[in-house]
């Protein structure tokens, strides 16, 4: 048996958009997302999050489904037009008052409430008078909305994530504009990821000023990292996996951690680079309680003079040029159903890259997970290859542990199938199967593993 601590918090995590619904419910704003979906050809088969999961209606019934697992946590998203139609200013009270009914039942569950602030559904409204992260006042706006947030929910929430993946606003969003707001620049993707940080940072200031002496919280942000393999023991391969941990995760756990972006980004970037006055990086340095990680696969990383980005995106490369990057799979590696490599060892091999280099911050996995082609035959989702993916992703937890990684708790992505972005409901990533047509939830064999490593606090 492979114990995990008596205070380690298992969970399971979603987003607004990806299974709420109701996307004009009760008075809810449309938001760049609801947009993004109406434009032909962004979306696989022209799907969209109209309706999703349908969790605004059926939340009681998910929630039963956390239950029966004995989840102990439980991470979701804040529409911000839920709450803010329009983005600032006029307050839906039926919008507060969904995110009250839903804290509440997760509460009467025991189930600890884990709440993102903006998981990409950013008010249409922001974006189009505003022009959205691109605008240097968005974090103000953002502070706005979560102080809104902070004084309705806070005497109940006690976890708090800002923003979900700075990384994939900033390159998918507009780099390569697969993703809402659909831009494709070189240059912006720096501007956004700068806005986001700043963002994060009025947010935690706010929320450590006036609110946490009182509500107890804590307070982080949720980044995403894949792991980068040298592709081969030679120096130049070797420093390109390393520039691309700087590129992917370094470029928002730096000014985090250390106040500023990494070295190789500024020397690189010049001044594509925004640069933080001295009061804005005080602001983001230490502004996080924990090191919110969403992980999910690795790819190999060699050094090329002339890479491209184009068509590059699944492989989560970025700005490839200004990286002089290429990735590629080891072929011998298993692959998940949208292609991704299962490489449990490089999850263990990143937990200690940012145990390392941001001096033992304690961490939290707030997504891993997989897309497993499930099919429902007779009542039963017998998902084995999601089980083995996350049977090793948990081991290597475990060993990190083991290591003396301070690692507090671990996020299975996702409680249910759900809107998976541009690939729209074509990959499955949930515990519990959806049935889309009748929105009928069947806990898939890998729901009742999960439960089973929660009731033993531990792998067998
Ligand atoms: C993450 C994202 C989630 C989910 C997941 C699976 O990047 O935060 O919303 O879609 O990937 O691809």
């Amino acid at each position: 048996m492979r114990t995990f601590p008596t205070d380690f918090t298992w969970g399971a995590a979603t987003s607004a958009y990806q299974i709420e619904g109701g996307s004009t419910a009760d008075g809810k704003g449309p938001s760049i997302w609801d947009a993004f979906t109406t434009i032909p050809g962004k979306i696989h088969n022209a799907h969209s999050g109209r309706s999703a999961c349908d969790h605004f209606h059926r939340y009681r019934e998910d929630i039963a489904l956390m239950r029966t697992m004995g989840l102990k946590a439980y991470r979701f998203s804040i529409s911000w037009p839920r709450l803010l139609p329009r983005g600032r200013r006029a307050v839906n009270r039926a919008g507060i008052a969904f995110y009250d009914r839903l804290i509440d039942a997760l509460l009467a569950e025991e189930i600890t409430p884990w709440a993102t602030l903006y998981h990409w559904d950013l008010p249409l409204a922001l974006q189009m008078a505003q022009d959205g992260w691109l605008n240097p006042e968005m974090p103000t706006y953002f502070a706005e909305y979560a102080d809104l947030c902070f004084s309705h929910f806070g005497d109940r929430v006690k976890h708090w994530i800002t923003i979900n993946e700075a990384w994939v606003v900033a390159i998918l969003g507009h780099g390569h504009g697969i993703f809402a707001p659909g831009r494709t620049s070189h240059d912006e993707p720096y501007r956004v990821g700068h806005h986001l940080l700043l963002a994060h940072g009025a947010a935690a200031q706010l929320y450590r000023s006036k609110y946490q002496p009182r509500q107890r919280g804590v307070i982080g942000m949720a980044n995403n990292c894949d792991w980068r393999e040298p592709a081969s023991e030679e120096g130049p391969d070797r420093a390109a996996a390393e520039r691309a941990l700087a590129f992917f995760l370094g470029w928002f756990g730096d000014p985090l951690y250390h106040g500023r972006y990494p070295e190789v980004m500024r020397s690189r970037l010049g001044d594509r680079l925004p640069r933080f006055t001295a009061a804005q990086a005080a602001q983001i340095k230490g502004s996080t309680d924990f090191f919110g990680l969403n992980h999910y696969t690795t790819m190999l990383a060699a050094h090329c003079d002339n890479p491209s980005s184009e068509g590059n995106y699944l492989t989560n490369i970025g700005i490839a040029e200004d990286q002089d990057l290429e990735l590629h799979l080891d072929p011998e590696w298993p692959v998940t159903a949208i292609g991704w490599g299962i490489v449990p060892w490089g999850c263990h091999k990143l937990l200690h890259w940012i145990d390392a280099r941001y001096d033992h911050p304690e961490i939290v996995l707030t997504e891993n997970g997989c897309a497993v082609d499930d099919d429902l035959v007779a009542g039963r989702v017998d998902d084995q290859r999601r089980i083995d993916y996350f049977n090793g992703y948990v081991a290597a937890c475990h060993q990190a542990l083991a290591d003396g990684i301070a690692l507090k708790g671990y996020f299975a992505w996702s409680l249910l199938d759900n809107f998976e972005w541009a690939l729209g409901y074509s990959m499955r990533f949930g515990i519990h199967y959806v049935d889309y047509a009748t929105q009928e939830r069947t806990p898939k064999a890998s729901a009742k593993w999960y439960a089973a490593v929660i009731r033993q606090n531990g792998l067998p």
